[in-house]
């Protein structure tokens, strides 16, 4: 059967650093407590004229030097994103431009902090089926425009940044011991749309509009959908947790990732931990996280990989892969 599988891995974070101290001189919060409910210490936030796009951009091409691919070789590539630089056209086909490729597919996927993991569904569907062979997928973000830089709620919470992953068609014998991505679910749910949102948008209000949260309550559902879907994934590639190298999970908040650990029973040594340096950038942090631990070396030839994330919508779901 044809498998797609992870061959390269690459991430771009803006040069600009925001410290927990320059946020609390401008709104009433402090480095302890944002370290304390959530574990973040500072987060990149873009440069004025630098968009997704360019982040994305920045990305993929460390992603296809990492295994040593040019655009050529690209005929698919899926951008997840919910801060696109312009309603349309897709932020996908912008990476592609500056990619200098005049052939392939190209189209985003919105499903915000879950949105990479969409993306990875559709990729590995797409080349499972035959319709495609090489996938650049992608989640970019620049949060820090959508932010309410007056709300202490929210502002202290999230941040830019880039990752990406290049997927191939390759042939395994359809067992969990195959290199690749070996299952894959989603859900959502939109009874929750007013958990997390954002206040415009060009269909409504012509405005681009800022971010809104009912934090606590998104965490309540955050770890009981993150633990769910995480054993369903492993249960559908017939893998369970004791069998997971590495949890790669979207970094919204430290006590989220220790609390879905702890429900898997799984210790948080077990957990790419990058919340701290990045927080949390929707889209990009799961292959932003990933990048980190395979640069770093964590991540080794047939380790089992569970990715997973949850964002607005309601959006969760999770992926197990063999690297
Ligand atoms: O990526 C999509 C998924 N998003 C998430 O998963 C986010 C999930 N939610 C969270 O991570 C947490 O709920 C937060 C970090 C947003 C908030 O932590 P919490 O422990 O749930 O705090 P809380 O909302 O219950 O607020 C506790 C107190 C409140 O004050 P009172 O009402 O107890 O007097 C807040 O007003 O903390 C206050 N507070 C702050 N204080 C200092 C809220 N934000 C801040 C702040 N600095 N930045």
């Amino acid at each position: 059967m044809i498998r797609a599988r992870i061959i390269g891995t690459g991430s771009y974070l803006p040069q600009r650093i925001l410290s927990n101290a320059e946020l609390a001189a401008r709104v009433d919060t402090s480095d302890e407590w944002i370290v304390e409910r959530t574990g973040i210490r500072q987060r990149h936030i873009a440069a004025e004229g630098e968009f997704t796009s360019d982040l994305a951009t920045a990305a993929a091409r460390k992603a296809l030097e990492s295994c040593s691919l040019t655009p050529d070789d690209v005929d698919l590539i899926v951008v997840a994103t919910a801060t696109p630089d312009q309603t349309f056209p897709a932020c996908a086909t912008v990476v592609q431009h500056k990619l200098g490729m005049i052939h392939g597919v190209a189209f985003d996927v919105a499903a915000v902090c879950s949105g990479f993991l969409y993306a990875l569904q559709v990729a590995d569907a797409l080349i499972t089926s035959g319709a495609y062979r090489t996938a650049l997928v992608i989640g970019a973000e620049t949060f820090s425009r959508l932010l309410d830089w007056e709300d202490r709620g929210t502002c202290v919470l999230f941040g830019d940044g880039a990752g990406a992953v290049v997927l191939r068609a390759e042939t395994g014998a359809g067992t969990g011991d195959d290199r690749g991505i070996l299952a894959t679910r989603l859900h959502s749910d939109g009874r929750y749309n007013d958990l997390l949102y954002v206040d415009g948008g060009p269909g409504s209000t012509g405005t681009t509009g800022k971010l809104r949260m009912k934090g606590r309550e998104v965490f309540r559902h955050a770890v009981t959908n993150l633990a769910a879907v995480m054993t369903e994934t492993l249960g559908a590639a017939g893998l369970d947790p004791a069998d997971v190298a590495w949890v790669i999970p979207h970094q919204a908040n430290l006590r989220i990732l220790e609390g879905t650990a702890k429900k898997l029973g799984l210790p948080i040594e077990r957990v790419v931990v990058t919340v701290d340096g990045h927080a949390n950038t929707s889209a990009a942090s799961v292959p932003l996280a990933l990048d980190v631990a395979v640069r770093d070396g964590r991540v080794k030839a047939n380790d089992l990989l569970l990715l997973e994330a949850m964002g607005g919508g309601f959006t969760w779901g999770a992926a197990a892969v063999r690297w």
